[in-house]
């Protein structure tokens, strides 16, 4: 993916594109965090910040290491699927080192970040769809991949990566344009792209201390649930769960309600709401 829509996009709103860096030193500038994004590294353009992050994690990174990109000419998505991640969008990875016992709350606490991050910054309200899935409008605006190794109960690293659609323009993309949104798409004007960045880190870093302090964020995030109540499909690998998204677990896992009456506890898939 390769276009340019910065010009585009802002002829398209009709304002003057804003100066919108994603440098190491704007997002550091004042962040005020403890750990998340004290180390800022930046591409202009890259494969994925998954990967530059995962050679970092391998070196041992400092914890709270952020890769950034303006662009990734191989972005991925959950299930090997391909993650569109032009200019004009976020993309980044974050670099932690939990314990094993954390893994299921990071979850939790990267899509609470971006519900509480795109809020503030714009005033819109996302939804989280069941895993990890952030929707407003009943539209992806935001796709996260945790990617964590883990050998003998032991977290070597674990990675974060967040792709925000902040000021895409998404008639140049009608491969996602029935099911995607953008922030400015449903705003009508530009997003300050640094501002979701900062915000996103502050909101990051707050969560995963919290956690670390012992705090539970499993209410928030099961209350920020748009899935809990629907008739839904889950698809993992060849298996289908169908029925009604009655709860979610401590550990992030889903209780399904089939169509006889037993509950499933699904653990990863794909949802699709059907009401
Ligand atoms: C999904 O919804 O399937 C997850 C999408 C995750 C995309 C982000 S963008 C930053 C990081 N780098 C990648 O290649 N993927 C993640």
């Amino acid at each position: 993916m390769r276009k340019r829509l910065g010009d585009e996009g802002s002829r398209k709103f009709g304002i003057k594109m804003k100066e919108d860096s994603l440098s190491p030193a704007a997002i550091t500038r004042d962040l005020g965090t403890n750990l998340i994004g004290q180390r800022v590294i930046y591409y202009p353009s890259l494969t994925s910040t998954m990967e530059v992050a995962r050679r970092e994690a391998e070196q041992r990174a400092a914890e709270g290491t952020v890769i950034v990109a303006d662009e990734q000419t191989a972005g991925r998505g959950r299930l090997q699927r391909v993650w569109l991640s032009p200019r004009g969008s976020i993309a980044l990875s974050v670099i932690l080192y939990p314990e094993v016992a954390y893994l299921p709350s990071l979850i939790m606490a990267a899509s609470l970040a971006v519900v509480r991050s795109i809020e503030v910054v714009s005033g819109l309200k996302p939804q989280v769809k069941w895993p990890n899935d952030i929707l407003i409008s009943d539209r992806k605006v935001c796709g996260i991949l945790i990617e964590s190794k883990v050998r003998r109960n032991i977290v070597g690293y674990s990675i974060i990566g967040i792709g925000v659609n902040v000021n895409l323009t998404l008639a140049d993309f009608p491969e996602i344009l029935p099911v995607a949104t953008s922030l400015a798409a449903e705003l009508g004007r530009e997003v300050s792209r640094l501002d979701v960045v900062r915000q996103l880190l502050v909101e990051m870093d707050r969560l995963y201390l919290f956690l670390l302090a012992g705090g539970s964020i499993y209410e928030e995030w099961r209350d920020s649930l748009v899935t809990l109540g629907k008739r839904v499909t889950v698809s993992w690998g060849k298996t289908r769960y169908e029925g009604i998204a009655e709860s979610v677990a401590r550990d992030g896992s889903l209780l399904l309600r089939q169509a006889d009456g037993r509950v499933s506890r699904v653990v990863a898939g794909d949802v699709t709401l059907r009401d």
